[in-house]
């Protein structure tokens, strides 16, 4: 598979977190974004225990030319609505599981934005999405980037058929017993 992979150097999207333990899940919003050629830097930095840190942030890398903000956060979880409070450029929310409630709070809270401020929410922990709808994103503007996108689509694509064509000749029997699941 084959990226193009010449903006990666200069950091387009900020990928901010309340707390480096949801970083094992926003590190799938770095990872795939590595894989398109965005370059992004990530940050744990919280709406309640930092806000003036996250304000100064968003309004510096505003100014350094980002394009797109992801932010995840759990529980009571603000910090995608405060950063999009504090920038005019898109906000991506992701919110984090927790033991307690499975991250439904972190959900209502990140996507119950009132009219005006919204926040592009996906699913709990889903920071993956998160990365690829940034890349769609900057792809409005670089046609490079968009192929990168369509490249992962069609490579998505091609595996799922070869998938299909597997447990046609094998049956799902089979299947599931070369993937040790019967
Ligand atoms: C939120 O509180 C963070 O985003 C994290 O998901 C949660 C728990 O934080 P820690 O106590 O693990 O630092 O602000």
């Amino acid at each position: 598979m084959q990226y193009n992979t010449s903006m990666a150097n200069k950091p387009l999207v900020g990928i901010l977190m309340g707390s480096d333990s949801d970083l094992s899940v926003m590190q799938e919003a770095a990872k795939v974004l590595e894989e398109f050629g965005i370059g992004s830097e990530v940050h744990t930095l919280s709406a309640h225990r930092t806000p003036e840190a996250v304000v100064e942030y968003v309004k510096k890398s505003e100014a350094s030319g980002y394009k797109v903000f992801i932010c995840g956060a759990g529980g009571a979880a603000h910090l995608a609505g405060v950063v999009a409070a504090h920038t005019a450029l898109p906000v991506i929310g992701v919110p984090i599981m927790n033991k307690t409630t499975a991250g439904v709070d972190a959900l209502f809270s990140t996507v119950q934005m009132p009219p005006g401020i919204p926040v592009a929410t996906v699913a709990i922990n889903g920071a993956k999405n998160a990365g690829i709808l940034a890349a769609q994103i900057i792809g409005t503007e670089h046609s490079n980037i968009l192929q990168n996108v369509r490249t992962y689509k069609e490579k998505m694509a091609k595996d799922i058929l070869a998938k299909d064509a597997k447990l046609q000749e094998k049956g799902f029997k089979k299947y599931l017993e070369e993937k040790g699941l019967i």
